[in-house]
Parts: structure tokens; sequence; C-alpha cells
């Protein structure tokens, strides 16, 4: 087990300025009792809405913030053991200030490469190496405010795992991307990051389909507690349907809409009516096949995926019960 992470809290304390003379001290339990494992060569993905808790965490994990309560192992290392944790630990914060603007890449790199102490004779080759993998081979000698958002994204990964680390931990990757370039940085991630170079991930995201379709283990917080945890097949089996068909039909008649729709989702737009069917199984094709005999006209079908606070709502609901 490459990280065990085990019942930690963290509070933060604040004060808050409260008319002229009066201050009062706030206390805000950011992190309630969470606890999960990351094995060797896993994309673990830590989900969550804003202010949920994912960024303490990684703060947490990279040594930055120490948790009030509870333990915390990585490659069998004590958080205390600060050299050896920053040694095999990689992480970005998607901070755009984590490069200098003004340089160019190959020389943010080496600038890095030196804060980690890697020797001036193996900086060079190694530099070239990360450039290669992260496709910026070609911008070395340019200067970072001159990249891309997609460019820097890579350049940031690049600076994380200079020292060859065995844990990355990616906060947010791709927040604020284009949808493009968010799909780019999740195939790298996958392909190259942990298929090729065999890298354990840890990111958080808000968003449920990129989860999905990235980790291995998924833990779901809100509020800083656990709400949810399993492989992305078992949450989807337990909270149903993360994908659905839309069927839009115009009714050319009410009289047997009832019987059609039988216990599908369905809702009223105009005067339309749009069913909701499961993306799996045959009954997509019974359903269309009766709409058609009943005289209905069907407007269109399309796949659709539940947004991540749809079935977070589910998942909230379920866990309250
Ligand atoms: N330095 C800080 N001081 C006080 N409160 C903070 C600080 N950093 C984060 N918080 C609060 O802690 C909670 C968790 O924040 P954070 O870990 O950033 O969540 P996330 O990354 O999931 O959006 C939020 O309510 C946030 O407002
Ligand atoms: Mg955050």
């Amino acid at each position: 087990m490459l990280v065990e992470v085990n019942n930690i809290k963290k509070t933060y304390e604040m004060t808050r300025k409260n008319g002229f003379f009066r201050r009062e001290k706030m206390k805000l339990l950011a992190i309630n009792d969470v606890s999960f494992k990351i094995d060797e060569g896993e994309i673990f993905g830590l989900l969550g809405p804003n202010g949920a808790g994912k960024t303490t965490i990684v703060k947490i994990l990279s040594t930055l913030l120490l948790p009030d309560e509870g333990q915390i192992a990585i490659g069998g290392f004590d958080l205390s053991e600060h050299m050896k944790i920053k040694k095999m630990i990689g992480v970005d914060f998607g901070n755009p200030r984590s490069l200098y603007w003004r340089l160019t890449a190959k020389e943010n790199l080496e600038l890095y490469g030196r804060i980690y102490g890697i020797s001036r004779s193996k900086l060079p080759s190694r530099i070239d190496e990360l450039l290669e993998l992260v496709g910026l081979e070609d911008r070395a000698n340019l200067r970072v405010e001159t990249f891309s958002r997609g460019m820097i994204r890579r350049l940031q990964i690049a600076r994380a795992i200079i020292h060859e680390p065995r844990l990355l931990l990616l906060d947010e990757p791709t927040l604020g991307l284009d949808v493009d370039i968010a799909k780019d940085i999740r195939r790298f991630i996958d392909k190259v990051l942990v298929d090729e170079k065999q890298y354990s991930v840890l990111l958080t995201t808000h968003n449920l389909s990129e989860a999905q379709r990235l980790c291995d283990n998924i833990l779901i917080i809100n509020k800083g507690k656990e709400v949810a945890r399993g492989t992305p097949k078992e949450l989807y089996d337990r909270f149903g349907l993360s994908e659905r068909m839309e069927v839009k039909i115009s009714p050319k008649t009410e009289s047997n809409l009832k019987e059609l729709v039988g216990n599908y989702p369905y809702k009223r737009v105009d005067g339309s009516l749009v069913v909701f069917l499961p993306t799996s199984g045959n009954q997509l094709h019974s359903f269309l096949s009766k709409v058609i005999e009943s005289g209905h006209e069907i407007n269109s079908v399309e796949k659709t995926t539940l947004e991540f606070e749809e079935i977070f709502m589910k998942i909230i609901e379920e866990d309250n019960k």
C-alpha cells in the first residue's frame, strides 16, 4: 500500500472582524474523519463539490498542512519524516504562479530541478526527457507567457514529476480548461503518466464523469466528510444511471401515454414529452417500437449524462436515509 490515511481531521481557525474593536474567533471543521488508501499504480479520485475539503487533503498529503488528528503513511513513512515524504511526492495545484512566465519552459524546469537537488550532470537529460513526455520539446526555449493553457498545464505536470516521485498529487487538473484540452489532459494522465510511466496518482475533481473515466477508486466527500466510496462501477450500480437516453415525443393523443411511459422517469417540455431510459439492455428498442406503433411522433433520441449535481444529490439523499 503506497498511501494510508486514517481518520484525519483538520480545523481552520480564523479571526473575523466584528465591528470596529471586536474580533471574533471562528472555527471551521474542514476535514472530518476521512480515511482512504491508495495502491501502487492506482489513480485515486477525490471527488466533491466546492468547499468539500479536497485541496485541504492535498495540502496535508504534500506536507504543507498538518492534520489535527489522524495518521498518514506514504510509502511506509510518517508525515514527520518530512524529507523522505517530499522526495516521494510531486504536487500540482494548477496555480498559474507555480511557473515563471518570463522564463522559458526549459529554464523553469532547470530552476525546479535545482530546488529538488537534481545534479547538474543529470538535469539536462532529465529536462529533455520530460519535455518530450509532455509534448513540449518544440517549445523548450519559448517563454511560458506565450503558452496556451493546455501547454501550461502540461509544463506544470512536468515540473511536478521532475524528481521522479512515486505519488503524484493533482488538484483539479482540468479545472478551467476548454473541453478539448481537458480531454487531452485526461488522456495524458491516463495513458502517459499511469499506463506508461506507472505513476500512482491522487487527483481531485468536482467532475463526476472525469472521476468515472479516469479513476480506479473514488472517494466522494462533502463538507469534509465521506459520503460514498467505491470503484466507478460500484458507484454506478449503487446510484443508478449516470448516463441515460432521452426520448422526446410529440404525443398524438394522451390516452395511452401513461401505459406507454410506465415507470420511466419523464418530464413535459412545452407540448412534448421527454422520457428517460437506461442506455443498456433492450428497453430503448422496445420502447421506441411501442411509441411508433401507437402513432406518436419521435422528435429526438439522445444520450445524455446526469450532471454531477444531480448524482451528488442522489448520493447525499441516499446517505441521509
Ligand atoms: N486557509 C483557510 N482558512 C480558513 N478556511 C479555509 C482555508 N482553506 C480552506 N478553508 C475552508 O475549508 C473548507 C474546505 O476547503 P478546500 O479544501 O479548499 O475545499 P475544496 O478544495 O474541496 O473546494 C471550505 O469551507 C473552505 O472555505
Ligand atoms: Mg480546491
